[in-house]
């Protein structure tokens, strides 16, 4: 079992656990991810890690409310336990001295943004990063974020906290002006790394995309998180999650995340009603 050690709402549905997990601190590196399971009937999900402290044994995730595991999720709290969390999973962020790295982060993305963010600064990187949410109330970990970056933008859709308007577009208005971006980064939701990708396609600027097909074993086997990339069939689980967003078939990806829609909308309701 792994114990949850601290947890913070850092919105009012997305949840930041700090997890008793040694073994998996002890080797995390920045863009990798977890898969947990709740309980013995619960089912597998994979979550990104945060950060870790392999001092203190820890790792944390930062999970969304979005279906039945992440709420059940949600309703645990310090001093509860988990029953699974496999990990680091996956291949770590490619990091280096690129010169200018913009990191773009949408939504409880900014909880994985941050540490690449810190990490690619101390490798000697300007870093130039963007936030984006869909209003104030889902703004969360600014100072953070501000902290591991030389300039952070801060944008929220309707306008109520930053600038108003999407997280592509003062990355559009560097690149237009000419500003010197090596590399970008781009987590978030599937369509914000869709955009931000079609945005730095025209410039030329490699991208980084962290993509979230549905797995299930997370290390290969079962094939569930097949994407195509470059006209490649790849598996985002051990060849990824990280790729070149101007190469990644995005139609693919919407579509295969869509195809448990009515099962994953039964179980919710279902557990909901007996709530
Ligand atoms: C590598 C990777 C890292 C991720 N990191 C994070 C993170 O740090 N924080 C976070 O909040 N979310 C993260 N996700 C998404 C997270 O796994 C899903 O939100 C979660 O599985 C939803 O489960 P659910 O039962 O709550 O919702 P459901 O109602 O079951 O599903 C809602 C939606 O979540 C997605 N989803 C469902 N099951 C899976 C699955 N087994 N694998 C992947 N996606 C699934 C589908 O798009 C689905 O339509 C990550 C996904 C991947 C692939
Ligand atoms: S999750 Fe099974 S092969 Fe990737």
């Amino acid at each position: 079992m792994y114990k949850i050690l601290e947890k913070k709402d850092l919105t009012p549905a997305i949840h930041l656990f700090k997890i008793e997990a040694p073994a998996v601190a002890k080797k995390a590196r920045p863009g990798q991810f977890v898969v947990i399971r709740i309980d013995e009937i619960g089912e597998r999900i994979p979550l990104t890690i945060a950060d870790w402290n392999s001092d203190e044994g820890s790792v944390t995730i930062v999970a969304m409310e979005v279906g039945t595991t992440t709420k059940r999720l949600a309703q645990l709290g310090q001093g509860d336990s988990i029953q699974d969390f496999v990990g680091p999973l996956g291949v770590p962020t490619e990091i280096e001295n690129f010169g200018t790295v913009c990191c773009v982060a949408g939504g409880f993305a900014v909880a994985i943004v941050t540490p690449i963010a810190r990490i690619m600064k101390e490798m000697g990187n300007k870093v130039i990063s963007i936030m984006g949410a869909r209003n104030k109330d889902l703004i969360f970990w600014e100072d953070e974020l501000h902290n591991a970056s030389d300039e952070l933008i801060v944008m929220t859709d309707d306008g109520t906290y930053g600038r108003k308007g999407l997280v592509t577009e003062p990355l559009k208005e560097m690149l237009e002006a000419g500003t010197k971006i090596d590399r970008v980064i781009a987590i978030g939701p599937s369509m914000m790394m869709k955009y931000s990708a079609l945005t730095t396609k025209p410039f030329g600027v490699k991208t980084i995309v962290s993509l979230n097909p549905i797995m299930v074993d997370g290390t290969g086997m079962c094939g569930c998180c097949r994407v195509s990339v470059g006209d490649e069939t790849r598996f985002a689980c051990v060849d990824g999650p990280d790729f070149d967003g101007h190469l990644v078939d995005w139609d693919l990806l919407f579509a295969r995340q869509l195809i448990y829609a009515a099962e994953e909308k039964h179980s919710c309701k279902q557990w909901e009603d007996n709530q």
